[in-house]
């Protein structure tokens, strides 16, 4: 059970690092363009790269700070999905990176899923 779990993990991780590398490779997303991801609420809103990237052009991830800067602490966060059971923002796992769950220019996934099958689908 554990031994295919970290199985699938790794083919998984390396798609992804595939997909990836092949996207950013090609060309950095250009502004104001959609992806179908979170990156295009986050341009409709008016906000540019450096809404989260400190450096220019953007090279790599942000880490969770450029996230709470706007959105609040995990606290904030959590009274905002207290309607969900289990609230995401506030499980027996602390206070884990938002990318653990939240990508911006790709597919986000639902950590929890790894363990439990919680109806949680993640923005
Ligand atoms: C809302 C925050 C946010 C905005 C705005 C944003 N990014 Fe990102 N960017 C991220 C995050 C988070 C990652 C890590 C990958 C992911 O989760 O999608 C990332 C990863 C990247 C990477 C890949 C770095 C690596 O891991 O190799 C590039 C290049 C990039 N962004 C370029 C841009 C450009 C260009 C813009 C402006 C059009 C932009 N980003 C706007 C959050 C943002
Ligand atoms: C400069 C401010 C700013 C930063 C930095 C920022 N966001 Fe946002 N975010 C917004 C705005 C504005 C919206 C659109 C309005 C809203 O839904 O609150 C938004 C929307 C969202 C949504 C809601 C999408 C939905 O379906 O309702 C999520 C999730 C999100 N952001 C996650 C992130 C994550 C993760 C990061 C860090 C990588 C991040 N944001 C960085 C301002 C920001
Ligand atoms: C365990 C996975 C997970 C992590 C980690 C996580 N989120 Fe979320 N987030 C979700 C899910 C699932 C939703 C959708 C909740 C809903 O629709 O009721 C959500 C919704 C949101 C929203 C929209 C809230 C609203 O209804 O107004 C924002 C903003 C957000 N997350 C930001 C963040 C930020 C910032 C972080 C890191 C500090 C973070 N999230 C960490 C899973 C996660
Ligand atoms: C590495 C595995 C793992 C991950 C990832 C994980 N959990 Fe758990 N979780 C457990 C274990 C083990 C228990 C205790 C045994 C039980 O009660 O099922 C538990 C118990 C729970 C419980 C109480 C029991 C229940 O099922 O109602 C909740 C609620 C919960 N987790 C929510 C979450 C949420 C929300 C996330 C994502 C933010 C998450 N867990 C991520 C392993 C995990």
């Amino acid at each position: 059970m554990r031994r295919t779990h970290a199985v699938a993990l790794l083919i998984f991780g390396s798609i992804t690092a595939v997909l990836t590398t092949h996207v950013y490779s090609q060309s950095p997303p250009a502004p104001g363009t959609g992806h179908g991801f979170l990156i295009d609420k986050h341009i409709a809103a008016g906000l540019n790269c450096s809404a989260c990237h400190a450096e220019s052009p953007p090279a790599k991830a942000p880490d969770t700070a450029a996230c709470t800067k706007c959105h609040g602490s995990y606290s904030d966060i959590a009274a905002k999905t207290a309607q969900d059971q289990p609230n995401p923002h506030a499980s027996h796992l602390g206070d884990i990176p938002c990318a653990s769950c939240h990508h911006i220019h790709q597919a986000s996934v639902t950590y929890c899923a790894q363990c439990h099958n919680f109806d949680m689908k993640t923005p």
